[in-house]
C-alpha cells in the first residue's frame, strides 16, 4: 500500500465523524461550476435518474460506479497525450504527472466500489443485463470519449464535470445510508477484494459509509486540482486561522 493510499484510507475513516465531515465538505459545498460542466452534469445525472430512478438503490449505485471510474482513466490518457506534446515544458510535465497520480489512486478506489457493489447486486439477484451491464457500459464509453477531448481542450470544464458527478454520488450515498441504516447494519459485507485493497469493514453500513466518504474526497480533491493550478482561490475560512484545529486541518488535507 502506497503512502497516498494509506493517507486516503485514514482520511476516509476520519470522515465517519459527522462534525469533521461537515467541516471537510463545507469548503467546496458551494463551488460554482461553469455553464458547460453544469449542462453536461445535468445531462448525465438526469439520464441516470431517467433509467434508474431518482431514489438511491443498489442497482443504481452499480451503474454509477461503472461510469465513475471513467473520468480518471480519461484524465490519465489525456495527460499522457499532453505529456507527449509538452515534455520540454518541465513545469507543465510536473502538473500533468500530479494529476496522473491522483487519477490512478481514484481509479483503484472506484474499482473497489464497482467490484464490491457488483458482488452485492449479484447476491441480491438484482442484476439485469440490459439495465445494469449494457446501459452503464454505453454510458461509460460515451463519457470516456467526451471527457478525454474535454480535458485536452478545456481542462477546467473536465474537472468541474467530475465535481458535479462526485457531488451527486456523495449525496446519493448519504441519502441511502439515512434511509436504510437499520437494514444495512445487519448485513454482513465481507469480500475478498476488500482485503486485497486494504479496506476494513464488517457490515454493509460500514462499506457504504466508506464509499460516501471516498466520493467526498474525490469531489474535494478534484476542485483542489483546479485551485492548485490557480484557476480560482476559495476564500479563507475562519477556522484556518487556528492551525491546531482538527477540522481546519482536515478541510485542507
Ligand atoms: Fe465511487
Ligand atoms: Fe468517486
Amino acid at each position: 500500500m502506497s503512502d497516498e493510499h494509506r493517507a486516503h484510507e485514514e482520511l476516509s475513516k476520519q470522515l465517519n465523524d459527522p462534525k469533521l465531515r461537515h467541516e471537510y465538505a463545507k469548503r467546496y459545498d458551494h463551488y460554482q461550476v461553469g455553464w458547460l460542466a453544469r449542462f453536461l452534469g445535468w445531462l448525465l445525472v438526469s439520464s441516470g435518474d431517467l433509467v434508474y430512478g431518482t431514489k438511491p438503490s443498489y442497482a443504481k449505485f452499480k451503474a454509477i460506479e461503472v461510469v465513475a471510474r471513467v473520468p480518471y482513466q480519461s484524465w490519465e490518457v489525456a495527460a499522457y497525450t499532453l505529456l507527449s506534446a509538452f515534455y520540454r515544458n518541465e513545469k507543465r510535465a510536473i502538473e500533468l504527472a500530479k494529476t496522473s497520480a491522483f487519477s490512478r489512486l481514484a481509479q483503484d478506489n472506484e474499482t473497489l466500489h464497482v467490484i464490491v457493489l457488483s458482488q452485492i447486486v449479484c447476491k441480491l439477484k438484482q442484476q439485469r443485463f440490459f439495465r445494469h451491464t449494457l446501459v452503464p457500459f454505453l454510458f461509460a464509453l460515451f463519457y470516456f470519449i467526451a471527457v478525454y477531448f474535454l480535458y485536452l481542450v478545456y481542462r477546467k470544464a473536465a474537472l468541474e464535470l467530475n465535481y458535479v458527478f462526485e457531488n451527486h454520488a456523495y449525496h446519493q450515498y448519504a441519502e441511502f445510508l439515512e434511509r436504510n441504516e437499520a437494514v444495512l447494519k445487519h448485513r454482513i459485507c465481507m469480500y475478498e477484494f476488500l482485503s486485497f485493497y486494504g479496506r476494513k469493514v464488517v457490515t454493509e453500513y460500514e462499506f457504504f459509509e466508506s464509499v460516501r466518504n471516498d466520493e467526498l474526497i474525490h469531489r474535494n480533491t478534484t476542485i483542489r486540482e483546479l485551485e492548485a493550478r490557480g484557476y480560482f482561490c476559495m476564500p479563507k475560512m475562519p477556522e484556518e486561522d487556528n492551525p491546531q484545529g482538527d477540522a481546519a486541518n482536515l478541510a485542507r488535507s
